[in-house]
Order: structure tokens, then C-alpha cells, then sequence
């Protein structure tokens, strides 16, 4: 089953509690809430209080994606703050193993993701401890940019790696996902797609959501 992540990136931010309850409404699966430091990527968003706050007021999946440097060091505290998955980048952690597993031990969903020009064929050793795998479609960063092609090639690839060796893990895309290119997504193997501006600005987003899945 394809699942539906909308990014609170794209919300209106004077009312994100109004914003949650509606796309749970328009039938999302769960909510995609990125996390920027302003050192891995130029942009800051929002962090710990706000998960916080939001989790108080929804009983929704959490799907945190964590766009900061030593991300060692936050993901207890962001699984405390209600994350029911916690992503987080290959490129900025010094061990992605011990990462993955301080976010088993905490009892929550662990995923590992690549930029558009890290080679997939590098987080390989680390599948087995990992429910999911976010693939950047775009870089991070900013929502409402256009999804890079030559990165579904990359979910072909691991696809392909996964099923080659009998694990059950969620793919998920995030970037530049549209009604036009979902499909395109969901062929190359991705089977949880996030998407901020195609859920958000659309005028009816349970609508927008169908069109996606
Ligand atoms: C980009 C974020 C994405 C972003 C997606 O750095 O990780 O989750 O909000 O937004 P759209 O769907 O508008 O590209
Ligand atoms: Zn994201």
C-alpha cells in the first residue's frame, strides 16, 4: 500500500494544530515534520517544542525528518518528544550504525537518508537496521523545488537490493512530489511519499491526497 506523508513544511504556521487535524481528515497516513539547524542545510524550520506540542494534540504517525548535523545526539530527545520514525542524515552523522540503533532502543522506527548525489550502494551495510530509507528527490533544504530524475534511479537500485535480500523495509521520497510524478515515484519502488506543496497549497487536499496515492 502506498502511504501519504504531507509535509508540515508547507502549512501555515500561525495554525499548525488546525493544519494536522486537517489532512488527518483529508486521509494522510501520517505527518512528515522537518527538522533544519541552519548547518546541514542554509534554512531553519522548527524543532523539539514544536513535535512536542503537535504530539500533545494529535494521536497521528510522527515521520521526523531530521535535517541537522550530529544527529546523535537529539534523536532520544525527539523520540521523547513523540517521533513515532526518526530520519536522519548519512551525511552528517560519524556513525550511522550506532545512530540507527540509539533509535531502536528507544522504540521507534529508524531511517537513514542520502542527498541526491550520495551513491545509494553506500548506506547498503547499514539496511538491516533500518525500517525505512528516505531518498532525497531534491536537496535539502526548501520545500516547493522539482524533483531531480536521475534520483529515482537510485530507488530502483535499492528496491532492487532489498529485494534481493529478503528485507522488509519502507522506501520513502521526499521533494519535488507531485500528481504528475507520483506514479513515476511509486514504479521506481518508493512506497511512502512525502509531499508539502502538492498537499498544502492544493484547494482540496483530500483530493490531492487521492491524486497522489
Ligand atoms: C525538503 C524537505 C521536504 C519538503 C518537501 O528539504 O525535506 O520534506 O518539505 O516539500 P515539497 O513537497 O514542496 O517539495
Ligand atoms: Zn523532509
Amino acid at each position: 500500500m502506498i502511504k501519504i506523508s504531507p509535509s508540515m513544511l508547507a502549512a501555515d504556521f500561525t495554525k499548525l494544530g488546525g493544519e494536522l487535524a486537517d489532512i488527518e481528515r483529508a486521509g494522510a497516513d501520517m505527518v512528515h515534520l522537518d527538522v533544519m539547524d541552519g548547518v546541514f542545510v542554509t534554512n531553519i524550520s522548527f524543532g523539539l517544542p514544536v513535535v512536542a506540542a503537535l504530539r500533545n494534540v494529535s494521536t497521528m504517525v510522527f515521520d521526523v525528518h531530521l535535517m541537522i548535523v550530529d544527529p546523535e545526539k537529539y534523536v532520544a530527545r525527539f523520540a521523547d518528544a513523540g517521533a513515532d520514525i526518526i530520519t536522519f542524515h548519512y551525511e552528517a552523522t560519524k556513525d550511522t550504525a550506532a545512530t540507527l540503533k540509539m533509535i531502536r532502543d528507544k522504540g521507534v522506527r529508524a531511517a537513514v537518508s542520502v542527498k541526491p548525489g550520495t551513491p545509494i550502494e553506500e548506506i547498503y551495510p547499514y539496511l538491516d537496521l533500518c525500517d525505512m530509507v528516505l531518498v532525497m528527490t531534491v536537496e535539502p533544504g526548501y520545500g516547493g523545488q522539482e524533483l531531480i530524475p536521475e534520483t529515482l534511479e537510485k530507488v530502483r537500485k535499492l528496491r532492487a537490493e532489498i529485494i534481493k535480500r529478503g528485507l522488509n523495509l519502507d522506501i520513502q521520497v521526499d521533494g519535488g512530489i507531485n500528481d504528475k510524478n507520483a506514479h513515476e515515484a511509486i514504479a521506481a519502488g518508493a512506497n511512502i511519499l512525502v509531499a508539502g506543496s502538492a498537499v498544502f497549497k492544493a484547494k482540496d487536499r483530500k483530493l490531492a491526497i487521492d491524486a497522489l496515492r
